[in-house]
């Protein structure tokens, strides 16, 4: 992670996933996301009940921007839902270039972001989109 004294670009947005995938499918996704983020110096999370999305991907503004557009352009998913846009002052989830979870995992996930007191704007706000990203699908 470059030192970054104007803050972390944070993106969080829901969507839906174009064709039902498994756990299994999502995780292989996944890893290629794992290597462009870990190239680009990025982190998040993404869950998915393999349905519905939610993911937040956090890191410089000038990487961020870029692949913000090539997931909305992407057709894998749809009805994409922009939640948050904006700068915090640290990041969520340092440590992860993409933490995948299931639906079922959430509650660990928010608990380790709660413990490691590194809450923000974008976590609170995913946790209170929860429901109605995942009991609506
Ligand atoms: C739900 C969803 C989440 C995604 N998340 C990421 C991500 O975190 N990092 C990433 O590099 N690509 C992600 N992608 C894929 C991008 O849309 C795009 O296909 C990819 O970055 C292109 O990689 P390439 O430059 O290696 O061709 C995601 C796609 C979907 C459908």
């Amino acid at each position: 992670m470059t030192p970054n004294s104007e803050g972390v670009r944070t993106w969080l947005y829901r969507s839906k996933f174009t064709s039902f995938k498994t756990q299994d499918e999502i995780y292989e996704m996944a890893r290629r996301f794992v290597q462009k983020n870990q190239r680009l110096g990025l982190s998040g999370f993404l869950i998915s009940n393999g349905d519905a999305v939610m993911q937040l991907l956090e890191g410089d503004e000038l990487k961020v921007g870029p692949l913000k557009q090539e997931i909305l352009d992407d057709d894998r998913h749809t009805e994409i839902i922009s939640e948050v846009w904006t700068i915090e002052s640290k990041r969520a989830y340092p440590r992860w270039a993409m933490r995948v979870v299931s639906r079922e995992e959430y509650e660990t996930l928010f608990k380790e972001i709660e413990s490691a007191k590194i809450e923000t704007i974008a976590t609170n706000i995913a946790r209170m989109i929860f429901d109605i990203t995942f009991d609506e699908s």
